[in-house]
């Protein structure tokens, strides 16, 4: 029976860009939204991961800032189960796989766990995964970021190109910058940057890939630019997105009366979109971080299971915020809550964590 390597679990690292590419190689698993990318559910089963061991191999490979980690398992495969897989991307044989594990190999051991990190025997498959995509871009082009982006921008019906004359750059500020005199971590930097101002300005990231709306983008700047130089520094204020100004993190989040009549157990998810959960134990109402404690996705509240599920790894908390499944090491914190003026204001500017002892302190939970 021929022994193939498949993925058999995969999570994305903090660092996502939100480029597309992973979703677009394999809508199935990815889950590109406005800030990060999610695992979609399904594949958190084994079962699930291994016929899409290819294009998982093919997004990781693609992945401009390399967050999009799996593990594989040797299994043996009846033919007819082989079959299956290896028909599932336009009938060609698993790339990955064939190349991990070739048919000829003999039984392999019991199934291991790859290391947590992107398993050499894929990364040494990747070439062959390339050849399979529609994505694939000119070998030529030296830094695989840059590839990875012009596939993404190129798939959304964009024209962006390599301008060989300036080096192998992306055409539009600020990336004119011979990448060559730069390092890497500060060309990585800069796409970075361009990526948070485009967001900044207004431009969804989906736009944001395409040339055109970073050409119009780059129109709009100079046109703030001509405007700041003919009104002057006080008009330029007026006309540039304030990024440096910090959030407000006070939010007044209603009378208390309203939590005080939420049974024991419950959950608002009114301010979800504000980064909070408002939830009522026994004798006390309390505003729980959204942020999973694991690497910082965002978890999903299930009335029906009274639980929180993160769709990442799949870390499990109670609605206390305890967690009770799961690779997260610790609970959910919880903000500084008080009353103002009648009003319950929730101060995300300080938090408690359970594991230091410190959600029995004064202003980590409200006494009803
Ligand atoms: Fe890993 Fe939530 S980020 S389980």
């Amino acid at each position: 029976m021929p022994t193939k390597e498949l993925v058999t679990k995969v999570w994305i690292d903090p660092g996502c860009i939100v480029c597309d590419a992973c979703e677009n190689t394999c809508p199935e698993v990815f889950d590109v939204q406005e800030d990060t990318c999610l695992i979609r559910p399904p594949a958190m089963e084994a079962a699930f991961t291994r016929p899409l061991t290819q294009k998982i191999a093919e997004a990781a490979e693609e992945c401009p800032v390399d967050v999009i980690k799996f593990e594989v398992q040797a299994v043996e495969l009846s033919d007819a189960e082989a079959a299956k897989i290896f028909s599932a991307d336009s009938g060609a044989p698993a790339a990955a796989a064939e190349a991990a594990a070739p048919a000829a190999a003999p039984a392999a051991p019991p199934a291991h766990a790859a290391p947590a990190h992107k398993p050499a025997a894929a990364a040494a498959a990747a070439p062959a995964v390339k050849s399979h995509s529609p994505l694939a871009p000119a070998a030529d082009l030296g830094d695989p970021g840059l590839q990875a982006l012009l596939a993404a921008a190129r798939t959304r019906g964009g024209q962006a190109g390599i301008s060989k004359a300036r080096g192998g750059l992306i055409s539009g500020d600020p990336l004119r910058t011979d990448p060559d005199n730069l390092p890497p971590d500060a060309r990585y930097a800069k796409t970075l940057e361009e990526a948070r101002k485009i967001k900044k300005d207004g431009v969804t990231r989906r736009e944001a890939m395409s040339f055109s709306s970073v050409a119009l983008a780059a129109g709009w700047a100079t046109f703030a630019g001509a405007l700041g130089i003919m009104v002057g520094p006080a008009g330029l204020s007026f006309s540039m997105p304030r990024a440096l100004e910090e959030p407000d993190p006070r939010v007044r989040v209603g009378p208390l009366k309203q939590y005080v009549e939420m049974k024991p157990g419950e959950v608002n998810e009114d301010y979800k979109p504000k980064g909070i959960w408002m939830i009522r134990e026994e004798d006390r109402v309390s505003a729980l971080n959204i942020i999973c404690t694991h690497l910082g996705c965002i978890p999903n509240w299930l009335p029906n299971d009274r639980k929180f599920l993160c769709p990442c790894h799949g870390s499990g908390y109670y609605f206390t915020g305890i967690n009770f499944q799961g690779p997260t090491p610790r609970p959910l914190e919880r903000f500084r809550i008080v009353i103002e003026d009648g009003i319950v204001v929730v101060d995300k500017s300080k938090k408690f964590q359970q594991e230091l002892g410190q959600w029995d302190m004064p202003e980590s939970h409200l006494a009803v």
